[in-house]
């Protein structure tokens, strides 16, 4: 059923059965600030932020956790939300180490997102109460490469917990102790690397907080955050394609530009849903390695590789495949093309193949 009608903020929402408050507020631009909610991920209702009125109930109710009803008339905004948000956000700050958070170098320089700051500044929560004794355990050292954990901006929120068991579906992390002692950790407090985690960095990407940080970023600390831009980009490590941000220090490499670190767009707005594996993520060293061939190599009669340009690489190739074709036939060769190439240029070496040498032996690695 589509026909169905509510109200939120006098507007009037038409909605599917199932569709909660959030999502048809959402659609109509109504902002509803949120902590614990993830679009990827079941509603959990944990962090109370986006509590709403509903006309004749005595109670504020999650927005993102609570499904329409024909004839609900919501209020998002009114005094009794706003001053529930205000004191809210100003009790997670006095939990959270907002020193920290995204005003000094965290594990990556501090600037990862920081969704609580930035609600408490848009909703104008108080930001003076005094700070808490921080009484969270973080894990003992963790030698794994990728992934930190600064217990004392944790709020428990449980979304990268959920994250990777809902997305990832390796449950490497889980929440543990009780009450204000409330903790994201492993089995036994073992390194990332002894559990099932496969380093994906979606509980980094998903935390509200930066309490999930990079411990990789190449340059961070020194970067300036006018000389950051994002460059969207496709993955090339496999078939899927997935889409990224490049997070480039433009002032570097003589102006060149320097990938720093590697962030996923928003979830819901490409086909891999804000989700990256751990080559994606991390393996971009590469790019700017010493070790990398910029150059085309050729081999002599010595036996030696040496640096050729381009046209002659090329024309070194073509006599090779053509020498061989004539001595053992055309069916003699083939040609396997890769993964990391686009469509197009998976579709000129099939031509390469089947036009110039006659052949049909073409394969890509992506054939599943
Ligand atoms: S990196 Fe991925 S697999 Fe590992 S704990 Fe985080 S979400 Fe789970
Ligand atoms: S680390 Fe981040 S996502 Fe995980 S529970 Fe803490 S605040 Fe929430
Ligand atoms: S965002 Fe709704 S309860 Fe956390």
């Amino acid at each position: 059923m589509t026909d169905q009608t509510a109200t939120i903020n006098g507007q009037v929402a038409t909605f599917e059965s199932g569709e909660t408050i959030f999502a048809a507020a959402e659609r109509l631009g109504v902002h509803i600030p949120t902590l614990c909610h993830d679009p990827r991920l079941k509603p959990a209702g944990a962090c109370r932020t986006c509590l709403v009125e509903i006309k004749g109930r005595p109670k504020l109710v999650p927005a993102c956790a609570t499904s329409l009803e024909a004839g609900m008339e919501i209020d998002t905004e009114n005094e009794r939300v706003e001053r529930h948000v205000k004191t809210l956000l100003s009790m997670y700050l006095a939990d959270h180490d907002s020193q920290a958070a995204g005003t000094s170098p965290g594990a990556d320089g501090g600037k990862n997102e920081n969704q609580l700051l930035d609600l408490a500044r848009r909703h104008d929560a108080p930001m003076d109460w005094p700070t808490l004794e921080n009484i969270r355990k973080g894990r003992p050292e963790d030698l794994n490469p990728y992934v930190a954990f600064e217990a004392e901006k944790c709020i428990a929120c449980a979304r990268c917990v959920r994250y990777c068991a809902e997305v990832e579906s390796v449950s490497a992390i889980t929440m543990a102790e009780r009450g204000g002692e409330t903790t994201v950790f492993t089995s036994d407090g073992r390194s990332l690397m002894d559990t099932t985690c496969e380093l994906c960095g979606g509980c980094i990407d998903t935390c509200p907080t930066g309490a999930m940080t990079e411990k990789k970023p190449l340059s961070m600390e020194s970067v300036e955050s006018d000389a950051l831009s994002k460059v969207r980009t496709t993955c090339n490590y496999c078939g899927v394609g997935c889409q990224m941000d490049l997070n480039v220090d433009v002032s570097a490499n003589d102006g060149r530009g320097k990938v720093v670190k590697i962030t996923s767009p928003k979830p819901g707005t490409t086909t891999n849903d804000g989700n990256l594996c751990v080559k994606g993520r991390f393996a971009y060293d590469f790019i700017d390695h010493s070790e990398r061939l910029t150059t085309p190599l050729v081999r002599d009669g010595d036996g030696q590789l040496r640096e050729a340009t381009w046209d002659e690489a090329y024309r070194r190739a073509a006599e090779g495949l053509l020498k061989v074709a004539a001595r053992h036939g055309n069916d003699s060769l083939g040609f396997v093309s890769s993964s990391r190439c686009t469509m197009e240029e998976n579709f000129l070496m099939q031509k390469l193949s089947r036009t110039v040498f006659h052949t049909n032996n073409i394969h890509q690695c992506a054939a599943t």
